[in-house]
């Protein structure tokens, strides 16, 4: 290979890699709110997809973009972390993070099979490699940045260590937990996000969400967190023989009954 060949690949290497990275770039921005957002195709088109949530629950709708705009607010309030920010690849990560909610009986996004943070994981990774978008701009990186938060937003240490990005998301989301307000947010921007979009019925519309999903598919949930809302709610709901205990324990006594 000739130099110059060598240089040239090494050229175009370095911009393929560098290319999809949004972070600190200057996107085209709007108001929600009276905050300021990033505003691409592939995020109006996200907020498109949970648009469909308002008729059946417009507590979901109203909790993903809380949850993007409080993250966005804590950007807009601090300089440094802004700039160490993939804002498009944080709306995409916080307005889908609950695509494993859809209640509505042809959702494309709920299996069977998996938990509602997998479902939701899957459900934005189709959505963005479907979009026009997804072949220039969106890596294995950003890919994987959005599938993460998602699927571990609801398992507390394991983002511990994952990217800024994925952590962030995450964070954006917990915004919406009870407690007093974060310092990282103005009081203004609380305030007009809450006006736009109230949060009265979240914790009611989680536990209606929660409940159904261990009535629905249980076996999808066994071990993880809604089982507790089928053991409380769901009658006939009886975990007993599916957890990963009751397996250990059947290893347990065979093993013991062998070395006996
Ligand atoms: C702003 O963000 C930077 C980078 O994440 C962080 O080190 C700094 O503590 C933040 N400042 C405030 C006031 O929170
Ligand atoms: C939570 O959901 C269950 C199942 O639908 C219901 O029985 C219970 O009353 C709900 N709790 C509240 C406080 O709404
Ligand atoms: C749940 O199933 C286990 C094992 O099949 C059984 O021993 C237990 O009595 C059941 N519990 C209830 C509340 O039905």
């Amino acid at each position: 290979m000739k130099v110059s060949t060598i240089i040239s690949t090494l050229a175009l290497a370095g911009a393929a890699v560098a290319a999809p990275s949004h972070k600190g770039k200057k996107l085209p921005t709007t108001k929600i709110a009276n905050i300021e957002v990033v505003d691409t195709e592939l995020v109006r088109d996200a907020i498109k997809v949970v648009e469909k949530f308002i008729p059946l629950q417009p507590y979901l709708y109203n909790h993903v973009m809380r949850a993007w705009l409080f993250g966005a607010a804590a950007f807009n309030n601090n300089a440094t972390l802004k700039a160490q920010i993939d804002l498009e690849a944080h709306a995409i990560g916080t307005l889908l993070h609950d695509l494993g909610w859809d209640m509505s009986p042809d959702s494309p996004w709920v299996t069977k099979v998996h938990r509602f943070e997998v479902d939701g994981g899957a459900g934005a990774l189709k959505f963005i490699q479907d979009h026009p978008c997804a072949k220039s701009e969106w890596d294995e990186l950003r890919l994987g940045w959005v599938y993460d938060a998602i699927a571990l937003q609801a398992i507390p240490d394991i983002p511990d260590f994952k990217s800024i990005q994925t952590q962030w998301m995450i964070k954006s989301v917990g915004f919406e937990f009870p407690g007093p307000r974060s310092p990282l947010i103005k009081d203004a921007d609380y305030d007009s996000i809450l006006a736009k979009f109230p949060n009265d019925y979240l914790f009611r519309g989680t536990n209606e969400t929660f409940t159904w999903l261990a009535a629905t598919k249980p076996d999808a949930i066994y071990n993880t967190f809604i089982q507790d809302f089928g053991t409380e709610y769901v009658p006939g709901f009886n975990a007993t023989g599916h957890r990963l205990f009751d397996i250990i324990q059947g290893g347990l006594q065979q093993e013991v009954a062998a070395h006996a």
